[in-house]
């Protein structure tokens, strides 16, 4: 009988991910760290529960608390793929001619309105992500908060952008000073890949 195999997932290379403005390289490489363990994580948990489910283990409270679990890992891996795929050394800044620029200034009016709402989300109280949303059903763009990783996504809506405000994405950032979330997410914005966040709109 042929068996529940997983596919696995292979961590993404973000070696090109150097010279940023502001966050620096040694940031990256703890971050990148993190992210390697939520890949190898989802690996793992993909493999435990397809153990358990050729077992005939379905009913298992092991195999509920993994499941229980698979949002915060997959998540956790896909949320830092999407915010590294995001970035890029001597990025532009965003134009207006900019496929993602026109739908925002159709929307919120302006560049710098739909920023300010994505910077209040950001500046909320709570470790989580900042993110902007495309649905598909009806071409509405907005920003929206998730909690952790997994809690809080719109189902069926399409992810534009990134911005990870966990305090581990800025905890070792213009050492000695302490993490500051406010010029964290300056410097997000000015190594932004924008041509990816438009490519994502399709
Ligand atoms: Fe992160």
């Amino acid at each position: 009988m042929t068996k529940y195999t997983p596919i696995e997932y292979k961590p993404k290379d973000y070696t090109h991910l150097r010279g940023l403005v502001g966050i620096t390289d040694e940031q990256i490489e703890v971050h990148l760290k993190l992210y390697k363990g939520y890949v190898s994580r989802t690996n793992a948990l993909f493999t435990r529960v397809a153990d358990l489910s050729n077992d005939g283990k379905t009913g298992d409270s092991s195999f509920q608390e993994l499941k229980r679990r698979a949002g915060w890992e997959w998540d956790g891996m896909r949320l830092h793929e999407y915010y590294f795929d995001g970035l890029k050394a001597n990025a532009d800044e965003l134009r207006d001619d900019n496929a993602f620029a026109k739908k925002v200034i159709a929307q919120f009016g302006s560049i710098d309105a739909w920023k300010a709402d994505l910077v209040g989300v950001a500046k909320m109280p709570g470790v989580g992500w900042a993110l902007t949303y495309l649905d598909p059903s009806n071409g509405q763009i907005w920003n929206h908060w998730v909690e952790q990783h997994q809690n809080g996504h719109p189902a069926g809506a399409r992810l534009l952008l990134a911005l990870d405000v966990w305090e581990h994405a800025f905890a070792v950032y213009r050492k000695p000073l302490p993490a500051d979330r406010a010029a964290y997410i300056d410097d997000f914005f000015a190594n932004v890949d924008w041509k990816v966040v438009a490519g994502r709109l399709a």
